[in-house]
């Protein structure tokens, strides 16, 4: 008998109130054994003898999906797309579904969360720029296992949705459906199915914020692609981020809006994330970020405002707290600003979450700019690590940011000097910095009040 932390996946022989890896509350559940312990055996082969086989992909011809995927649907593999309830799972995949049946193939879309009426007015909202053929179109109502294995015996389709994994129940198992045991075997059944058959399978997943549904965590390493449904529910934008792909590049990202004919792709999500390049004001920086081979040039917002507290508020949204603690001593202690009088209230623009530290430098100069009330010129860019002494360190891909902070019409980048020398266009101001103070000098923040 095995416990299983439904959150991290975690597992330990006796139960324990608390899980000791991501510290969630009575999120272990018993484990059955497999019910099938079907023997496997081994193979040596040399790899000289290895043929090589070309992936078989599926283009949905939804770009965005595709590229995500690192160019379609690989037949015989498994995708899971998780998400938050409401944020649009179902939409992409029945758009998927659509897009699938345009191009001639056969889809089973298994639904054991919608009546057949919903799906048909979901349906017909989606497919109005469409001529689709119905024929090609299977939907199965059904929650059991095995009816999901014999219709797709029967119907060989070469492609299959299930919506969604935790609803699904195989009947041999005692547990009920949604517990770590169901959605484990279910999806090796699925697994199995699409590895023999060859065809791909996309998974649907619900993920809370409280993991109380066995999360897609227990299923991360069985499946080949993990995908992340994204966004504030409270916006139309959805990132669809790619966490792992064993068929191409991870950390891709594609974006979409949520209109009411459906998800629309946005194909140059600068103008989404920049919506105006806005008067001279202080305490707005832009960066350009890197988000999987794509670069996104957006807005970073601060507001610094006196406290006469001794704990001083830091608020943020899209960047980690802990790195901006590292970043206000930095300035504390390095650029002699008394930073504890001050509330700090830090936002990236859109919805969008920095994890790389190329964008300290622009964070750094955004609260500067807020707490000296010192604007920075308009159409500059700003790009660099921070170090803890203060020093500007270098990042990755330079070029790419350069040129797609050009293309956007900023015309002076201020970047670390161990990056230079790279080749620029004609027309771009380009400021090697090696330290915050030169920075700061250029600025002219020391005048500032
Ligand atoms: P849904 O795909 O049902 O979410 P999930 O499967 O992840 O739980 O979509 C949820 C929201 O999307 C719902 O609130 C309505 C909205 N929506 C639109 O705005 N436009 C559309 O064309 C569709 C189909 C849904
Ligand atoms: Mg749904």
């Amino acid at each position: 008998m095995n416990f299983v932390c439904e959150n991290c996946g975690y597992e330990s022989s006796k139960w324990l109130g608390r899980c000791p890896v991501c510290g969630s509350w009575n999120a272990l559940r018993e484990m059955r054994e497999s019910v099938k312990k079907e023997e496997r055996k081994g193979l040596l082969v040399n790899l000289a003898e290895i043929k090589e086989e070309k992936e078989e992909r599926l283009k949905t011809d939804i770009e965005e999906f595709d590229r995500v995927l690192g160019g379609g649907l690989v037949k015989g593999s498994l995708v899971l797309i998780g998400g938050e309830p409401g944020i649009g799972k179902s939409t992409l995949s029945l758009q998927i579904s659509l897009m699938l049946i345009n191009k001639g193939f056969k889809v089973l879309y298994v639904s054991s969360e919608e009546n057949p009426s919903q799906i048909k007015i979901r349906y017909n909202r989606l497919s109005l720029c469409l001529k689709v053929n119905y024929e090609k179109f299977y939907l199965l109502f059904s929650s059991d296992l095995e009816e999901i294995v014999s219709q797709i015996e029967r119907i060989k389709p070469d492609v299959v949705i299930v919506d969604s994994i935790q609803t699904i129940e195989d009947k041999r198992i005692p547990s009920v459906a949604g517990s770590v045991t169901q959605v484990r075997e279910v999806t090796l059944t699925l697994l199995n199915l699409a590895k023999e058959k060859s065809f791909p399978i996309i998974i649907i997943s619900h993920v809370t914020k409280q993991g109380l549904i066995a999360g897609p965590k227990v299923l991360e390493h069985m499946v080949d692609v993990v995908l992340y449904f994204e966004g504030d529910i409270n916006t139309d934008y959805r990132i669809l981020r790619c966490e792992k792909n064993r068929f191409g590049p991870a950390n891709e990202i594609g974006i979409f809006e949520m209109q009411e004919f459906g998800l629309q792709e946005v194909k140059n999500p600068n103008f989404l994330f920049l919506p105006h390049l806005r008067e001279e004001v202080f305490g707005l920086t832009f960066v350009p970020l890197s988000e999987g081979r794509r670069i996104i040039v957006t807005e970073i917002q601060c507001l610094a405002t006196p406290t006469y507290f001794p704990y001083p508020q830091r608020v943020v949204q899209g960047f980690d707290i802990r790195r901006l603690s590292i970043l206000l001593s930095v300035l504390d202690i390095q650029a002699n600003i008394n930073i504890g009088r001050y509330d700090i209230y830090l936002n990236v623009a859109g919805s969008l979450y920095i994890k790389e530290n190329a964008c300290d430098l622009g964070i750094v100069c955004a609260i500067t700019s807020a707490i000296k009330k010192t604007p920075i010129k308009k159409l500059t860019c700003f790009l660099g690590e921070v170090g803890l002494l203060g020093e500007i360190r270098p990042v990755s891909l330079v070029r790419e940011r350069v040129k797609e902070a050009q293309k956007l019409g900023f015309n002076r980048i201020i970047l670390p000097k161990e990056n230079i020398p790279i080749f620029f266009e004609e027309g771009l101001e380009v400021i090697p910095v090696s330290s915050l103070k030169e920075v700061f000098e250029i600025l002219d923040f020391d005048k500032g009040r």
